[in-house]
């Protein structure tokens, strides 16, 4: 049966980098035979401004009914102001992720000897790096009640949040980072602050149980989230796959992307236990670049290799799509945030095609 994949562009550079993804999947339908049934639904600021909701009833139920989601970005900060919170609460993505139960985060961090130069770290320090942090996604900081602002008897305010996690929310993120682990060099780092807050030394407690009980071969090694920041900068290629809450997550894996000297570069896929999953370049709408044509879709375009992978299950097309985007890069294909001083750089859609003919390349070597 072929996937349903719904695709939501969205805001500001989204609707440009989802564009090439979407290129290279229709190259994957027609030539690798992977059936999708690919429908495309406004969503967004954009869609706000133009027909008055950024999230149309339709568009809901397709995203409740899709095999996979390919989203681009939303929001900008000029313009938030003017949507009436009722209406940001429907087209947040929060809802989605916690709606459809997308619980982990997957945001793998890898980089390509090509891209050695672009990286802010040595590359001596950065070459090899390979890591996935699996950030727990639907609870914790982001989620947790009590919350809110009140006002105190002597007029100042208070604002709470509540950083919560229930044991079933820690085991199944703990067990899947572990899965993920049997799949590659088997060894997990569990991320928390256990020696100042209870539900840290809870998660550390469990992550430990959940490792010793049920996979014996997996390595799990506890880090508090501090150190785990400067490591990520010192020695990334110590890790293999991080897992952390949701708080500690958004934080480290911007602090991993450096690595790679450009958000653009990063993908993300969103995943629960029936089988659905959200795929997302890491970056977000990037106004200050939006609607020129420069935005690299690598991120984007990596998470299409990561719905070849988790939604399509089919590893080897991901990492056939994997070769081809380092290829591409290994043959001078450079969007200008990651391109040398002096370097030429590409447009979006000249990343695209680079990506394609490398994908042609591919596949007429010899096996
Ligand atoms: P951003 O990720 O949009 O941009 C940060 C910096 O990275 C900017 O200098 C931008 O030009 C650059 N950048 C981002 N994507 C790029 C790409 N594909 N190619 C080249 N350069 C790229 O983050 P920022 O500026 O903090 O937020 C802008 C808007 O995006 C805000 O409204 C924010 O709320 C929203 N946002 C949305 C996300 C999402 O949809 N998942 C995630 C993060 C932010
Ligand atoms: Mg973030």
């Amino acid at each position: 049966m072929a996937m349903k994949l719904l695709v939501l562009p969205g805001d500001g550079v989204g609707p440009e980098v989802t564009a090439q993804a979407v290129r290279v999947l229709e190259w994957f339908a027609a030539h690798r035979g992977i059936p999708m049934d690919i429908t495309e639904r406004g969503f967004g600021l954009v869609n706000w401004q133009r027909h008055g909701t950024m999230m149309p009833d339709e568009t809901w139920a397709r995203i409740t009914a899709a095999d996979a989601i390919l989203f681009g970005a939303t929001g900008s900060l000029d313009q938030q102001g003017v949507v009436p919170p009722e209406e940001r609460r429907k087209g947040s993505l929060l809802r989605m992720r916690k709606a459809l139960d997308l619980y982990a985060n997957l945001r793998p961090v890898r980089v390509p000897d090509a891209l050695l130069d672009a990286s802010p770290l040595k590359p001596r320090v950065v070459r090899g790096t390979d890591y996935v942090i699996l950030r727990e996604l639907t609870a914790g900081t982001y989620f947790g009640e009590p919350r809110g602002v009140s006002v105190l008897e002597d007029g100042t305010r208070r604002g709470v949040n509540t950083h919560r996690y229930d044991e079933g929310e820690i085991i199944r993120a703990v067990r899947f980072a572990c899965r993920l682990a049997m799949g590659r060099r088997r060894h997990v780092t569990s991320v928390d602050k256990a020696n100042v807050m209870e539900a840290g030394a809870l998660w550390r407690e469990v992550a430990a149980r959940v490792a010793r009980d049920e996979f014996p071969e997996v390595t799990l090694e506890p880090m508090l989230a501090d150190n785990c920041a400067l490591q990520l900068t010192r020695a990334p290629t110590r890790f293999d796959v991080i897992v952390t809450d949701n708080l500690f997550g958004d934080l480290l894996s911007d602090a991993g992307g450096a690595a790679l000297g450009s958000l653009g570069m990063l993908p993300s896929a969103s995943l629960n236990d029936r089988g659905q999953a959200l795929y997302e370049p890491v970056h977000g709408s990037a106004p200050d670049i939006a609607g020129k044509g420069i935005a690299n879709p690598l991120g984007a375009i990596l998470s299409a290799a990561l719905l070849l992978r988790w939604s399509a299950k089919r590893p080897e097309e991901a990492a056939l799509l994997e070769r081809a985007v380092d290829a591409a890069l290994a043959a001078g294909a450079r969007t200008a945030d990651i391109a040398a001083p002096g370097e030429a750089a590409l447009s979006t859609a000249g990343i695209g095609d680079a990506v394609l003919d490398a994908l042609q390349r591919e596949v007429q070597l010899p096996a």
